[in-house]
């Protein structure tokens, strides 16, 4: 069988390492990189560190507004899926990637599996969750990574081709948890081993467009007491800069680090502040207390177990969450626990048979 996975942002890539791994042990994958992320530190790294096969075909479409970004992307993508005739289209979490991806598929008939389907944060201002809407609706296998996705998916009428299989990366920080701790140097060269330190990523676009949230989130990490590692996205860098921005002398502003850099920051973090929906489920997965500057979240478990508190972009408010967190005793086990991958493959050969014998056209509604 053969599927053409469509990639391009950094959460992608670590998404993508663990299904692409599955995959090809039985079928043969197209793997298209879009472009949008293109810096090395925001893509080739990814490929280089997590075994990533180097992609068939970069569209090399990079940075734009939302229209021209994903415009380039449906056509580069359209020619692809036209010469190689995929069962499947293969697209994950809420990127321009995955609208571009699903859309570009869902129109030439090929159906769409959709990594990480069923998140809402019931916010449309979030240029994510117009893509997660558009991309569940056209898929025809939806793979949830919790309950709570199922139950979004069923509230809009979606029941059909709907797996809950976990969250694939859960995997992901599966595989890299032991080899971060092994491998990465991270804590030695910044001197800070043995250290407390706080990390904070910040990227979203209400909090990066935004002067006001954006000062507002840098002016509480300068007033904390304690270090503060913040590897920055390059979106936030061009943010800060124009805001002309001096941190604090115990905010370190940090290039974006590779995954097993990243993992090992967080393994040793005290506590985390991220705006990040993969940063604060690897908060939870490794107990590490997060602090979301956010006024909602997809991920609401981590916030019911008490793990992960939303402050928004209120600067007092986060100064006084850090302080005062009071970590929880338990920690339930949520999104699964590193199956999700092999399960994405199991159901896409299961519903590509059932396809193939006629029993299903769609499976939405
Ligand atoms: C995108 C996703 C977001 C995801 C994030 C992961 C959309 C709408 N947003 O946001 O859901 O959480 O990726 O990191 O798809 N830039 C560079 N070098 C790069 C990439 C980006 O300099 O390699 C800069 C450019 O100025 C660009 C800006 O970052 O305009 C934003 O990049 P873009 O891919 O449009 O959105 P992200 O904010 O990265
Ligand atoms: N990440 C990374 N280096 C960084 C910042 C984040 O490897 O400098 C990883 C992080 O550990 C997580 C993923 O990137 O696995 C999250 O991506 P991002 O925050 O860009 O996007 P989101 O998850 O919010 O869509």
């Amino acid at each position: 069988m053969r599927i053409v996975s469509v990639i391009g942002a950094r959460p992608q890539f670590i998404k993508a390492a663990v299904v692409s791994r599955a995959l090809r042990q039985r079928h043969s994958e197209v793997l298209v990189h879009t472009g949008q992320h293109y810096d090395a530190n925001m893509s080739a790294i990814f490929f280089d560190e997590l075994d990533i096969p180097s992609p068939d075909v970069n569209l090399e479409v990079g940075s734009g507004p939302h229209g021209e970004q994903t415009g380039a992307m449906l056509a580069g993508i359209e020619g692809v899926l036209l010469r190689e005739h995929p069962a499947w289209a293969l697209v994950y979490g809420d990127t321009n990637s995955t609208l571009a991806g699903a859309l570009a598929a869902a129109k030439l008939g090929i159906p769409v599996a959709h990594v990480e389907a069923g998140l809402r944060s019931f916010n449309r201002a979030m240029p994510e969750e117009i893509n997660r809407v558009v991309a569940d609706h056209l898929s025809t296998l939806l793979f949830c990574p919790s309950q709570t996705a199922v139950n979004n998916l069923a509230a809009e009428g979606i029941t059909r081709g709907v797996h809950l299989v976990g969250d694939v990366m859960a995997d992901a920080l599966a595989f890299a948890a032991e080899r971060a701790q092994r491998r990465s140097t991270v804590l030695a060269r910044l001197g800070i081993a043995g250290q407390g330190y706080l990390l904070a990523t910040v990227h979203r676009a209400e909090n990066t467009d935004d002067p006001s949230r954006l000062g507002q989130i840098l002016g509480a990490l300068d007033a904390l007491e304690e270090p503060v590692l913040f590897p920055v996205h390059p979106r936030t860098r061009k943010a800060i800069e124009a805001l002309g921005y001096r941190p604090a002398p115990q905010v370190r502003l940090l290039d974006p680090v590779g995954y097993l850099d990243m993992v090992r920051l967080e393994q040793s973090a005290r506590m985390i502040l991220t705006d990040s929906g993969g940063v604060q489920k690897e908060a939870y997965w490794l107990g590490v207390p997060c602090v979301t500057l956010r006024n909602e979240t997809e991920w609401v478990e981590t916030v019911q177990a008490g793990w992960n508190v939303l402050v928004g972009a209120d600067a007092s408010r986060i100064v006084r969450t850090v302080g005062s967190f009071v970590r929880p005793a338990l920690r339930p086990v949520v999104y699964g626990e590193g199956e999700a991958a092999a399960r994405v493959c199991m159901h896409l050969s299961l519903d590509q048979d059932s396809i193939a014998g006629g029993s299903r056209s769609n499976g939405s509604g």
